[in-house]
């Protein structure tokens, strides 16, 4: 089963079970606490990840990624958490804007 490493939450380890759904109903699956200010609606980019390794394992930029990355919201190492699947492992970062206060990240 594909996997979701987030690099700057100590490594922790998370694993899809449904090719279907976001990265961030995934991360929400397992009490991970996820920035998502427009409710996954794919408009604020809060959710926003970093990709580290495995773009290819991640489905093709939504509509609203590519209006994002267009108006220069979204580099091309990042994807928003609330519009892409992975179909195999990948590792993220928690990009510096995209911290939540409470939440303790590992650098
Ligand atoms: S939650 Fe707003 S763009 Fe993803």
């Amino acid at each position: 089963m594909p996997k979701i490493t987030i690099s700057n939450l100590n490594h922790k380890q998370v694993v899809s079970h449904n090719n279907s759904k976001t990265v961030l109903n995934i991360m929400h699956e397992n009490f991970i606490d996820w920035m998502h200010a427009c409710g996954g609606k794919g408009r604020c980019t809060t959710c926003k990840m970093k990709i580290l390794d495995g773009h290819d394992q991640l489905s093709a930029l939504s509509d609203f990624e590519q209006k994002m990355r267009q108006a220069s919201r979204l580099n091309t190492d990042e994807r928003l958490a609330c519009q892409c699947t992975i179909r195999g492992d990948v590792t993220v970062e928690v990009p510096e804007a995209c911290k939540l206060p409470h939440v303790k990240y590992s650098y």
